[in-house]
């Protein structure tokens, strides 16, 4: 039912811990599972490149290995950049979800992009596509299609 490789991120989850200091942090949850997830932020304030980018959870099997992958994703990349890594991209770097498990996926997501508007709103700046984060992910699953 899971994929190699997402059964590699569960059992070995890269990132796992947290940034002291770091440069922005976010945290979601999705209300409907009760499942949470905080992901911090490393940049650097002139390249704005993520230098590093760890993750905590209190998440399912698949949040797990969507963050641990989410996270492997978006380090040395530049903010821009890694507003290009949506749960879809971090899904097909895993070899796909069970259709049940999609949800899981964008807690990752919406946490990386909560850490970047954190850090944008200290830094006032703006970053191109970036909305501002809900804390209840579970509001908008409602849109998705799965
Ligand atoms: Fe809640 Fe997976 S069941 S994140």
């Amino acid at each position: 039912m899971y994929s190699e490789k997402v059964m590699d991120h569960f059992q070995n989850p890269r990132n796992v811990g947290e940034i002291e200091d770091a440069s922005g942090v976010g945290t979601v949850g999705n209300a409907k599972c009760g499942d949470i997830m905080r992901i911090y932020l490393d940049i650097d304030d002139e390249t704005h490149v993520i230098r590093d980018c760890k993750f905590k959870t209190f998440g399912c099997g698949a949040a797990v290995a969507t963050s641990s992958m989410a996270t492997e994703m978006v380090k040395g990349k530049t903010i821009e950049e890694a507003m290009q890594v949506t749960n879809k991209a971090v899904m097909e770097a895993l070899d796909g979800l069970p259709p049940v498990k999609v949800h899981c996926s964008l807690l990752a997501e919406e946490a990386i992009h909560a850490a970047l508007w954190d850090y944008a709103e200290k830094h006032e700046i703006r970053i191109e596509g970036l909305q501002k984060p809900k804390s209840d992910i579970s509001e908008h699953d409602a849109d998705e299609e799965y």
